[in-house]
């Protein structure tokens, strides 16, 4: 049977359109059964069926039509057909099929892409398409985010939300940032804080809510010293997060910042996540302010720049809940903890620490440099221990490869370094570029204060054969391990010598 057409459609443009129009169709329903019968997640396929396919086939749907006015005024040219509108005369059968293909096409069309579109927004909500899509660029925060205690949260939950309104603008931005990507003109490290994060209120607080109280808790800290025993030193502290019962709600502790009562804003002239200049704290049961500065207050001087004045919220504390990069004074620990990384190899921690001073261009490099460097020096150093105790090398070296390659990511320069985490004070200024004792108000009444017991109190320290101990309703004052003084710890910040390497 020959199915006749007006005569416009006889062109070659028109014919290419339909061909590619039909072989994507083909092509998506193909796709669409074999995922669906062979591929429990079709990622990558998923962005062919539903973004790709579709584009072409749309293309050459729009072709058609563009094939057929240009033959239509071709045609009128050489006078084969008159002026005016194409007469659609159903009762010639030329105009009766094209018509019924067309209508009968595009509600086929329109059909399937309302399909396609739904599966395209949640193709591109996924945390697949997140997290691998742009496979190097998002590997460091996607391996960090699979290790965190939100590896269940959907990417989307805190960086977009939900709304039309946000998924537009991250749709957008999104698009900006693909063309970053193919035309590798990215930063790496990417830099933070992430000016146009959703804030805090409508990510964190759709499932954590500021009034929810959490009740003191407990940590546990197993460190180890860069000494030649890599000897344990545990902290046991009592995190005062709320109040210390329930009943006294969030009237201090650290979620004190986040009370409905209370607003707190901050200024930095660099970067916030090093240095706090001006802090505002309003009452907002009755209104009252304070500032505190360090010497002049930033924004007199320059009142332009209240512009950059930051509320405090969830993530100015907890600005890395989904990727944390540990420092490498932090990793060993927690793989000399498992029992991956024997303790009993003499000079383990400090030895390895050095090797963390170096920028590494691969993670191959990382891994031969690791490997190298503690052969060689158990060999020259402990040639007994180095060959009777060659298996327990072999599988520290592992360990150590493995929990490098989880917190260190050359290529996209992604480490402890570049991303600091604002909750604690050790390896970073976290709680203390407010808490140092010198912001001070301006009738000099009031300090954000260092006190050591404000935020918790340490109940034991020390070695586990030797611990310190408190109990639970009393404080032990701090000790700091090895020979350093209270002159000396007290008196600078704690991220002044400990850079998350050997602390100096
Ligand atoms: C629990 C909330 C949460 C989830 C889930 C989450 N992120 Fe993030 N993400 C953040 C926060 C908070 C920041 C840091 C913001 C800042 O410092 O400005 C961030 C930062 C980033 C950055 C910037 C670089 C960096 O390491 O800081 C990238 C890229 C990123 N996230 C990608 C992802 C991807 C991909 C996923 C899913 C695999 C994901 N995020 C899941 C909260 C989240
Ligand atoms: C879709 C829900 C959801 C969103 C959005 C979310 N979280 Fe969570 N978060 C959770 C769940 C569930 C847990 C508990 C995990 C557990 O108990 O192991 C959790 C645990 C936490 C914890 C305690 C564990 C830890 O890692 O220290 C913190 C802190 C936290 N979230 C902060 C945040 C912040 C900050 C944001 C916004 C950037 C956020 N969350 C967004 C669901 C969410
Ligand atoms: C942007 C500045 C800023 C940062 C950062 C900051 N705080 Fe505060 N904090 C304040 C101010 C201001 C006060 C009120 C000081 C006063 O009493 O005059 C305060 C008070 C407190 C209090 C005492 C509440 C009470 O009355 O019992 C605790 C506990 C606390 N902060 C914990 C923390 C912890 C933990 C961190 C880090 C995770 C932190 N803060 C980071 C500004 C800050
Ligand atoms: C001033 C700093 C600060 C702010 C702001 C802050 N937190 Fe926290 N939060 C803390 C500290 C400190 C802890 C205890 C962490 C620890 O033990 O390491 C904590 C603990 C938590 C925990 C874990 C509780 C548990 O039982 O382990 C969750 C969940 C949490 N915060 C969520 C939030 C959310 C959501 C917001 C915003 C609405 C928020 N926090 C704002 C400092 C803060
Ligand atoms: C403004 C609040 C605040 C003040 C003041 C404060 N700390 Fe902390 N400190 C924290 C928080 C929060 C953590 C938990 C960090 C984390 O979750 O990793 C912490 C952790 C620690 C740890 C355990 C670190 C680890 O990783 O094992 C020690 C030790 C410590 N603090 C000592 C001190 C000493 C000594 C002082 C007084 C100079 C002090 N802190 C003052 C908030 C504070
Ligand atoms: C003057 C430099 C200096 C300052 C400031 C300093 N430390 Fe240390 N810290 C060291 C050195 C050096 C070691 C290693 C001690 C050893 O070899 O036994 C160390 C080790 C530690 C350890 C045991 C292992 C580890 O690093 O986790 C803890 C815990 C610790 N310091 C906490 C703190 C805290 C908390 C502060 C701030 C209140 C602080 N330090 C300030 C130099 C410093």
């Amino acid at each position: 049977m020959r199915i006749k057409l007006p005569p416009s459609t006889q062109n070659w443009l028109s014919l290419i359109g339909i061909t590619i129009a039909l072989i994507s169709l083909f092509m998506i329903i193909f796709l669409i059964t074999i995922s669906q019968l062979f591929l429990t997640k079709g990622n990558y396929l998923g962005l062919f069926i539903y973004i790709v396919l579709p584009s072409f086939m749309i293309g050459g749907l729009i072709v058609i039509p563009i094939g057929m006015l240009i033959k239509r005024k071709s045609m009128k040219k050489t006078g084969i057909r008159p002026d005016g509108w194409p007469i659609i005369n159903l009762n010639d059968s030329r105009y009766r099929n094209a018509f019924f293909i067309f209508t009968i096409g595009t509600t086929i069309l329109l059909f399937l892409s309302a399909i396609g579109s739904y599966q395209a927004f949640h193709l591109t909500e996924s945390i697949e398409f997140c997290g691998t899509f742009c496979h190097s660029v998002m590997h460091p925060e996607y391996v960090a985010y699979n290790n965190s205690s939100h590896a269940r949260v959907a990417c989307v939950e805190c960086h977009v939300g939900s709304g039309v309104g946000w998924y537009t603008k991250s749709k957008l931005s999104g698009l900006h940032q693909i063309i970053a990507v193919i035309t590798n003109s990215y930063e790496k490290p990417i830099p933070t804080p992430i000016e146009d994060l959703r804030p805090a209120r409508e990510t964190c607080e759709q499932c954590h809510w500021p009034g929810k109280f959490y009740p003191n808790t407990i940590r546990h800290e197993k460190h180890n010293l860069p000494d030649k025993e890599n000897s344990e030193w545990d902290i046991h502290l009592r995190m005062k997060i709320g109040g210390a019962i329930a009943a006294k709600g969030f009237d201090n502790g650290a979620h004190w910042h986040i009370n409905s009562k209370v607003k707190i804003e901050y200024y930095a002239a660099g970067n916030p996540n090093e240095e706090i200049d001006w802090v505002r704290y309003t009452n907002l049961n009755n209104g009252k302010e304070i500032i505190y500065t360090k010497d002049e207050n930033p924004l007199k001087e320059n009142p332009e720049n209240e512009k950059k004045i930051i509320e405090m919220t969830c993530i100015g504390c907890h600005n890395r809940p989904s990727h944390n990069y540990l420092a490498p004074f932090d990793f060993i620990d927690q793989v000399i903890a498992t029992g991956e990384i024997a303790r009993e190899l003499p000079e383990f921690k400090s030895m390895t620490l050095d090797i963390f001073d170096n920028e590494f261009t691969s993670m191959d490099t990382a891994a031969t440099l690791i490997r190298t460097t503690i052969n060689n020096f158990y060999e020259e150093e402990y040639p007994e221990i180095y060959s009777s105790k060659k298996e327990i090398i072999d599988k520290s070296i592992k360990g150590l490869i493995e929990t490098t390659s989880k917190n260190i990511f050359p290529i996209m320069k992604a480490s402890w370094k570049a991303y600091p985490n604002n909750i604690g004070h050790l390896n970073y200024p976290g709680c203390f570029r407010c808490h140092n004792n010198e912001m001070v108000s301006e009738d000099e009444e009031h300090v954000i204060s260092k006190d050591c017991n404000i935020c918790h109190t340490i109940l034991a320290q020390g070695n586990p054969q030797n611990l310190m101990m408190g109990n639970i309703n009393s404080q032990l004052p701090f000790k700091h391990p090895g020979d350093v003084e209270e002159d000396e710890w007290n008196e600078n910040l704690c991220s002044d010598c400990h850079d998350g390497l050997n602390p100096q």
